[in-house]
């Protein structure tokens, strides 16, 4: 087994940051130090059988991802990055684990899907996965097939209050599903819009000839987003369901986050790089059908609103418990472009599991969050939110040896031609540039990316069978 030994960095974990060393044996963290306390930690560089020089670098544990959708029908085609693809781009971007959404349609039965889920996933995976489970049918059925999959390990289950026809659930079906989940423990995702208006609203925009993307914005406004929010929430309260709402982009849906949760409820909050940078004027808003790039749902917020501001305080005061990516990739060509002259026809999505460690950092050196809630929201939440801690998402004996070197002083350009590893023909953070690095990436104790060069390989990444929550209140 290979003995690696990281020295000279600081280690930064959700409660703090100091500079320790850390040995991994095989797979594992063994020993975390306090360089030059002790003679050991020489003697453990000398048997070492490589060691790393963090010096003046951040030593984290790898980014957990917890909401992907690797090659996922959907909208009309799938989502453009393989199992493969993807979780080779995560790696690049530091990110160790990734919580990617199994999907049952009507007719299917849950545990029918979840095993085609572990065919597409088995041997691709460049890194550790682990599956939630999306109910497109709440009915006697799927609920039975819950507690079966809580035994196998998915422990998680979506539901849509959005996508009439596609994914969405009634609110007697949602009552059913959060009954079940309560009974078994379990945490209900919530996709929550409310989707019966906005088809409404969609279907009066495209009959006046709004046809654009930035119409996919105008129809899904935040008033949508906070009555599902509240909506869920009382149901959530009604039943004792645990609740994730789930890419929360609007600052009014997180004050009833905020709400609940300050009256003692199980409810947390989830955003996602794109509603804290992007925006509806700047992005969505783009000349020509170029605004398709940044069609997702929830959608881009308006800047002028002040949702993007809102994120980021929600995210410092805890309401927002985790950033993910939603990491739901299309291309320009042959996929969103189907949305030309009818922006409903869009595939919804964005691509960034690459990405979020870096933006997120670049939010600690613009102050908008410190270094310890940047690896709290980025691993060890989303590794105690999904029942895999403390195996992930933390640097400590015992632990999986996923450990990220970020070199504060180095520099990442996002873009096409540049940090892009992800099977999309373009960025949708083109140009931003990061103050910061990944330069080592550890997976189980493989060293997976190392100074620009990718020493990772399709089949590594394991299936993570996991806990119920363990970030219940
Ligand atoms: O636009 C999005 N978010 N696409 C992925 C599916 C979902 O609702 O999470
Ligand atoms: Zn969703
Ligand atoms: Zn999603």
């Amino acid at each position: 087994m290979t003995r690696t030994f990281i020295h000279g960095g600081t280690v930064v974990s959700a409660t703090g940051s100091q500079p320790l060393d850390v040995l991994v044996d095989g797979e594992t963290v063994v020993a975390v130090l306090h360089p030059g306390s002790t003679a050991l930690g020489a003697d453990l560089a000398a048997a070492a059988d490589r060691v790393l020089d963090a010096t003046g670098k951040y030593v984290i544990p790898g980014g957990v991802d917890g909401h992907t959708h690797m090659q996922m029908p959907f909208g009309g085609t799938e989502a453009s990055d393989t199992f493969a693809t993807g979780t080779r781009a995560a790696a690049w971007g530091g990110t160790t684990t990734i919580v990617d959404f199994v999907v049952q349609k009507p007719g299917e039965r849950v545990q029918d899907t979840l095993g085609s889920w572990h065919q597409k996933a088995a041997g691709q995976c460049a890194v550790d996965y682990g599956f939630h489970q999306i109910i497109g049918e709440v009915d006697d059925e799927s609920l039975k097939g819950m507690s079966e999959l809580v035994a196998e390990g998915v422990t998680s289950f979506k539901l849509f209050m959005a996508y009439p026809g596609v994914f969405y659930s009634t609110d007697g079906q949602i009552l059913r599903a959060m009954q079940s989940a309560a009974g078994l423990g379990a945490l209900l995702m919530m996709h929550a819009e409310n989707g019966i208006a906005i088809d409404v609203l969609v279907e009066q925009a495209l009959a006046r000839g709004d046809t654009a993307p930035y119409f996919h914005g105008t129809t899904r406004p935040w008033q949508m987003e906070e009555e599902a929010t509240h909506r869920a929430i009382m149901l959530a309260q009604l039943t004792g369901a645990p609740l994730y709402v789930v890419h929360v982009s609007a600052g009014q849906a997180l004050a009833q986050i905020a709400t609940a949760r300050d009256a003692g409820q199980n409810v947390f909050g989830e955003t996602c790089p794109q509603y804290l940078y992007l925006s509806l004027e700047e992005h969505l808003a783009a000349p020509g059908f170029e605004g398709a790039k940044w069609v997702c749902s929830t959608p881009l917020r308006s800047r002028a609103e002040g949702h993007q501001e809102e994120l980021w305080r929600y995210l410092r005061t805890g309401d927002v418990a985790t950033v993910s990516t939603d990491h739901c990739p299309f291309c320009m060509k042959d996929q969103k472009d189907m949305g030309i002259g009818d922006f409903s026809k869009i595939p919804n999505g964005i691509g960034g599991v690459e990405h979020r460690m870096d933006l997120m950092f670049q939010g600690v050196q613009s102050g908008q969050i410190s270094l310890e809630r940047w690896v709290e929201v980025c691993c060890t939440t989303p590794a105690r939110m999904f029942g895999m801690y403390p195996r992930k998402g933390v640097i400590s004996p015992g632990a999986d040896a996923d450990i990220v070197i970020y070199d504060p002083r180095g520099h990442t350009s996002i873009g096409l031609g540049k940090t892009h590893h992800m099977n999309m023909d373009y960025s949708a953070y083109e140009g931003f540039e990061i103050d910061g690095h990944v330069d080592t990436v550890l997976s189980r104790g493989r060293v997976i990316v190392d100074d620009g060069a990718y020493l990772g390989s399709i089949g590594h990444g394991r299936f993570v069978k996991r806990q119920l929550s363990q970030n219940l209140i």
